[in-house]
């Protein structure tokens, strides 16, 4: 009965259907609803059926979606008992002995900015969480099956430094397997990093793009650039350097957190005369980017063969009255996670949620979302805090104040950025 169909042909049944415009406002807020506040889509579909079974909207709104019978790389299917499991929705566990994954001291290739422990963080619970799925349990990250997989082939996160973060995870949950003269890691100042596993010919990968699109904020080393401008329809620029891949994992937010609007370049011109620049909304700009970045997929990826997957947004802890909290503080000595199921953060992720889960729910290939926004949300205890490099000695105000120099953006490793790759592990064989 829930024969699964691609997503191509819903919206050409969608077409189809000419539903009214009142019932295509209705479904498409069933559809928002469901995304957002996380109903159980399959049983809301269910009960809209019951009630309206003529129109067989229901049965649409279920298939939005859904994806070609078998996906590449999948195996089998995580069952949540009478439909599929969903991942994202779930509890951390305290699990003393099976997490951490790795030790900090077996990876020798977390860059100083995430090595907390060396750095000189005194306490160690953050390492010892599980993500524990509501419906079913996360299946054990096996290296060997993941670089067999990888056998002869690519894998590459884009994006940001906390995809970054995600690669050196990813590298770190791999490398143990690989024998010492078989792996290779070069880092190159430009924007690709690629950790090579001769023994498998395979590689993973790291392209920095910030905003996926070109800007003026793609320099890997110099990039700290107060007013950010993208120029608009450039995906090409970069996705030049994605072609070939057998896995792509985008992500793509903070950058675009500059304020209430984006500067947008349109054509040609150099970013430094910034003429021709157009201001959009954080959402309207980031859209734009969704949009692009699925239409470079449809056109440059043979998904019968290759995975895309998309990050949701790492969320920050920059305030901590965002938790209850007496004002003035953040993620500054947090030991201790948040533990209201309902803890979101700042509103202004919101909008963003909303306008990936609407691009993701339209389009017609299939990407698959890694929802790590609401899980990341309770993790006021990950960050690196004051515990990483400083490429700048800081001054002695700063010093008397850790709050002021504390980093709640980026993740300790090992720790909240390993799950991550448990849920993409999850995903690519479990679908
Ligand atoms: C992401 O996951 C959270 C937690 O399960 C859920 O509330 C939210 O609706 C999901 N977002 C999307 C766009 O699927
Ligand atoms: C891991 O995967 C490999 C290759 O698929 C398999 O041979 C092995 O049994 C798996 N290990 C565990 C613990 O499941
Ligand atoms: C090694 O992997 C690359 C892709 O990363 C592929 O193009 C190449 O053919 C592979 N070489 C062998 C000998 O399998
Ligand atoms: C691999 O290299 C690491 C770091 O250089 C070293 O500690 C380890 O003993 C080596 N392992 C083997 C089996 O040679
Ligand atoms: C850290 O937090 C604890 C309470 O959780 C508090 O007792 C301690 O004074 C704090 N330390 C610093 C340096 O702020």
């Amino acid at each position: 009965m829930k024969q699964p169909v691609s997503s191509a042909s819903y919206s050409s049944a969608l077409r189809k259907a000419r539903l009214s415009p009142l019932l295509f406002t209705l479904l498409l807020f069933l559809v928002l609803f469901s995304l957002l506040y996380g109903e159980d889509f399959a049983r809301l579909a269910g009960q809209a059926e019951d009630r309206n079974a003529a129109t067989r909207i229901p049965q649409l709104i279920e298939r939005r979606g859904a994806r070609p019978q078998k996906l590449p790389f999948a195996v089998g299917e995580l069952d949540g008992g009478g439909g599929r499991c969903d991942v994202f929705s779930g509890r951390w566990v305290k699990d003393e002995s099976g997490r951490p994954l790795y030790e900090e001291w077996q990876c020798p290739y977390i860059q100083p900015q995430l090595t907390c422990q060396v750095q000189g963080r005194p306490d160690k619970d953050y390492q010892h969480w599980r993500w524990q799925p509501h419906a079913c349990s996360l299946p054990s990250f096996n290296a060997t099956m993941m670089l067999e997989a990888l056998r002869g082939k690519r894998l590459m996160f884009v994006g940001d430094s906390l995809n970054r973060g995600q690669f050196y995870s990813m590298v770190c949950l791999l490398h143990s397997v690989v024998p010492n003269e078989s792996k290779s890691m070069e880092i190159n100042f430009g924007s690709l990093s690629t950790f090579t596993a001769k023994n498998y010919n395979a590689s993973i990968q790291f392209y920095w793009a910030p905003f996926l699109l070109e800007s003026n904020s793609d320099d890997a080393i110099v990039h700290r650039i107060s007013d950010r401008i993208v120029r608009r329809g450039s995906i090409n620029k970069h996705g030049e350097n994605w072609k070939g891949v057998d896995i792509l994992v985008f992500n793509t937010y903070l950058w675009w957190m500059t304020g209430l609007t984006m500067k947008i370049l349109e054509g040609e011109g150099s970013f430094n005369e910034a003429k021709d620049v157009v201001e959009l909304t954080t959402e309207d700009a980031y859209r734009m980017a969704m949009k692009d970045m699925l239409r470079w997929v449809q056109d440059n990826m043979d998904l019968t063969k290759t995975r895309v997957f998309f990050t949701s947004m790492s969320p920050s802890h920059q305030k901590s009255q965002d938790w209850g909290a007496e004002p003035g503080g953040n993620c500054y000595n947090q030991t201790t996670m948040i533990e209201d199921p309902n803890y979101w953060g700042s509103d202004c992720r919101k909008g963003i949620m909303q306008v990936l889960g609407e691009e993701l729910a339209e389009s017609e290939v299939s990407v698959t979302f890694l929802n790590i926004t609401q899980l990341s949300s309770y993790r006021k205890d990950a960050h690196t805090s004051i515990y990483k490099k400083q490429w700048l000695p800081l001054s002695p105000e700063q010093l008397a104040n850790p709050v002021s120099y504390s980093d709640c953006v980026h993740w300790c490793l090992p720790g909240l950025q390993d799950t991550w790759n448990e849920l993409l592990f999850a995903k690519l064989f479990y679908t």
